[in-house]
């Protein structure tokens, strides 16, 4: 029996998604314990495609429980939407899908705070997904926040209606926007709980039932460097993303991690605003991003490209206790005659957003085909080397190697569970 944790190892959107659905053939859960409906996991599973915001993707298999742990920010409008395209397109729910009472919720309120407050910022705005997760924050810090076990003891409506008025008082005198309507609001997000009440449960004491005696997966949302205390603060995102937002978003006991599994792309890609040293402002980026389809899965937004950062991935090893990396979309370099990997730079400038003395190595590519490899030794040889001196860079070992979106297309080096 062993427990994986997943996580990406730079700013989101490595295909962790991808990864977890490989993984979760041999999983009975799937856990996630930061963020909200803010991440995007795509999934191709036979040529369709899922994008899943908030719930574990290993709800596809029949196999595998699905918890969505007390540090996840949930809103009720976008988790009832998503469980019903999930429902029709055949999945499963009910006994799979288990959330925290203690996930704080998402109001329509936080998302309209969260929208005026990036408009307010304008040139110095974060690039939010505009979901209402940091306020959501905010307010589960300052104890104010709503969790889902306030429906049952029947305060929902009263701390509910306290806090809009707060925030109406906020977002009509401070920003000079429309007041959310309190009274509808309740109304509504009572009868959103009612159709997801029954999912409702203590997760941790789940969880760790489920940790002590099979196979768990805690998925990572969004990347390592968007972690609000170790990211790229301020343009982070307002959780723990890394190993110890595992830890309090879920109360899984340490102890039992068996391994960290950094998920890391051949290169590197960043949405929304702030540093980036590695970033490609030119045509092979451009390039990169048409190749990796590189669209923001939860906004649509174009992704910034970059060569891979291994001073990030470094750091990224450290902070997650890693011990294998899946590297994900080799097989979108396949077309380019040279490769840099970034080693080095010196401090961030968060006022210009620049960075100092940038250094890389510069590797030949392989231009030839990899999509849908699956065995290392069919690689070609110049793919080989970049992945050995990714290896070498960072000293950890890379156990899994993603050559194309489908659940098929892949390079198992190692059998993660047996550990
Ligand atoms: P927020 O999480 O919506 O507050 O956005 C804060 C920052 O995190 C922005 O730069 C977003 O683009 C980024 N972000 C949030 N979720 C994801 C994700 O799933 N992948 C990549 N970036 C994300």
């Amino acid at each position: 029996m062993s427990n994986i944790f997943l996580v990406g190892t730079h700013w989101g959107d490595e295909g962790k998604g991808k990864i977890v659905d490989v993984l979760s053939e041999c999983a009975d859960a799937c856990i996630r314990f930061q963020g909200g409906h803010n991440a995007g996991h795509t999934l191709v599973i036979n040529g369709v495609t899922t994008i899943l915001h908030l719930i574990p993707s290993g709800i596809l298999r029949d196999n595998c429980k699905s918890i969505i742990g007390n540090g996840v920010v949930v809103s009720l409008d976008a988790l009832n939407q998503e469980i019903m395209s999930l429902k029709n397109a055949g999945i499963k729910i009910d006994k799979k899908l288990f959330i925290s009472k203690n996930c704080h919720i998402i109001l329509p309120s936080h998302v309209a705070l969260d929208v005026a407050r990036e408009q307010a910022l304008a040139d110095r705005s974060i690039g939010t997904t505009g979901r209402g997760i940091g306020p959501t924050y905010e307010d589960k810090v300052s104890r104010r926040g709503i969790r889902l076990e306030d429906f049952e003891s029947n305060v929902f409506e009263s701390k509910s209606s306290e806090l809009m008025s707060y925030h109406n008082f906020i977002l009509e005198n401070y920003y000079q926007q429309n007041k959310i309507d309190v009274e509808k609001t309740v109304t509504d997000m009572r009868t959103e709980y009612e159709k997801i009440k029954h999912l409702v449960c203590d997760t941790t004491a789940l969880i760790n039932d489920l940790s002590s005696k099979s196979n768990c997966i805690f998925e990572g949302a969004q990347g390592t460097m968007l972690d609000v205390d170790h990211g790229t603060y301020p343009y982070v995102t307002s959780s723990n993303t890394t190993l110890a937002g595992l830890l309090s978003g879920s109360g899984f006991n340490v102890n039992k991690l068996d391994y960290s599994l950094g998920i890391l792309k051949a290169y590197t890609t960043r949405v929304g605003h702030g540093p980036f040293p590695s970033e490609l402002d030119n045509e092979i980026g451009k390039n990169i991003a048409k190749w990796g389809g590189e669209k923001g899965a939860t906004t649509g937004r174009d992704r910034r490209c970059g060569w891979l950062d291994s001073k990030i991935l470094k750091k990224s090893i450290q902070l997650n206790r890693i011990n294998g990396l899946a590297l994900t979309k080799l097989d979108v370099l396949d077309n380019l005659d040279k490769i840099k990997i970034c080693i080095d730079y010196g401090d961030i400038n968060y006022q210009t957003l620049t960075t100092p003395n940038v250094k890389y190595i510069e590797m030949d590519g392989w231009e030839k085909p990899t999509v849908g490899i699956n065995s290392f030794n069919d690689l070609p040889s110049n793919a080989q080397r970049y992945i050995e001196k990714i290896e070498e860079l960072c000293e950890t070992r890379i156990a899994m190697i993603s050559t194309g979106p489908d659940r098929r297309q892949v390079i198992c080096r190692d059998d993660l569970f047996a550990k």
